[in-house]
C-alpha cells in the first residue's frame, strides 16, 4: 500500500519536537496565561466517553479533561510523550498514550465519540491528510474540536506570516501560515463553527460535525 506521506517532513518534525520538549513548557509559560481559557473552553464542547486527542504533546489540555472521558493521545514525538506520562502520573490520570502520526492514525473507523486537537495542525506535514483521519475515526454525529493559530486575514501581515513561516518552522515546528479553517473544508468535514478567540482572530476555535 503507498501512503503517500512526505516521510523527510514528517520525521524533521518529530526530530524538532524532541528538540524542544524540555524546554516546551517553560517557553509557553506565558503565553498559557491566555490559552487557559481557551483550553477550558475546548473541552466544554467535548462529548465522551472517548475521546482522541490528537497530537497531545506535553499534556498540557490534561488538567481539563472532563470527567468521565477515557482520552487516548496521540503525538509523532517520544519526546514530548514522555512528559505527558509524567504530567499524567503526577496528577494520577489514566489516560493511554500512544506515539502514533496522526496522518495515519492506526484506529479502526468510528473509534470514538470526538476528537480534539490543540495548536497541532499549524506542525502536521500534510494537515488535510490529518484532519481526513481523524474524521475516520470519529463515530457519525462525533465532534473534531480543534484550537489553532492560523494565518491572519490582514493582506500584509499574512505576507509577513508566510515571509517567516520557513525561519519559524525550522527553529520552533509550527507553521504560522496555515489556514487551518480551510484545511477542514478540504478535508471534507462539515463546520459547525467557527469563533474568533483571540488576536483579531489569529486564534480560531474550530468545531466540525461528522
Ligand atoms: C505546538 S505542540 C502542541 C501540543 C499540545 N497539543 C498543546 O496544546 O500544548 C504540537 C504537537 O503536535 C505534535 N505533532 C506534530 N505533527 C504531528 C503528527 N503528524 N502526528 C502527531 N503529532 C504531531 C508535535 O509533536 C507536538 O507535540
Amino acid at each position: 500500500m503507498v501512503l503517500n506521506i512526505n516521510v523527510k517532513e514528517t520525521m524533521a518534525t518529530r526530530a524538532r519536537y524532541n528538540r524542544i520538549a524540555p524546554l516546551y513548557d517553560f517557553m509557553e509559560t506565558l503565553a498559557e496565561r491566555r490559552y487557559r481559557n481557551w483550553r477550558q473552553r475546548v473541552w466544554s464542547l467535548v462529548e465522551g466517553p472517548k475521546v482522541l486527542e490528537v497530537g497531545v504533546g506535553t499534556g498540557k489540555n490534561m488538567p481539563y479533561y472532563p470527567p468521565g472521558v477515557q482520552v487516548t493521545g496521540v503525538d509523532l514525538s517520544e519526546k514530548m510523550l514522555l512528559r505527558a506520562r509524567r504530567r499524567a502520573e503526577r496528577m494520577g490520570l489514566s489516560v493511554a498514550l500512544l506515539q502514533m502520526d496522526a496522518q495515519v492514525l492506526d484506529f479502526p473507523d468510528d473509534t470514538f465519540d470526538s476528537a480534539v486537537a490543540t495548536f497541532v495542525f499549524c506542525s502536521v506535514p500534510d494537515p488535510v491528510r490529518g484532519l481526513r483521519e481523524m474524521a475516520r475515526v470519529v463515530r457519525p454525529g462525533g465532534r473534531i474540536v480543534l484550537l489553532e493559530h492560523v494565518r491572519a486575514e490582514h493582506p500584509l501581515l499574512g505576507r509577513l506570516m508566510d515571509l517567516l513561516d520557513p525561519l519559524v518552522a525550522r527553529l520552533m515546528g509550527p507553521h504560522i501560515n496555515r489556514e487551518t479553517v480551510e484545511n477542514v473544508r478540504r478535508a471534507g468535514l462539515t463546520l459547525e463553527r467557527v469563533e474568533d478567540v483571540g488576536m483579531g482572530g489569529i486564534f480560531k476555535l474550530i468545531v466540525a460535525k461528522i
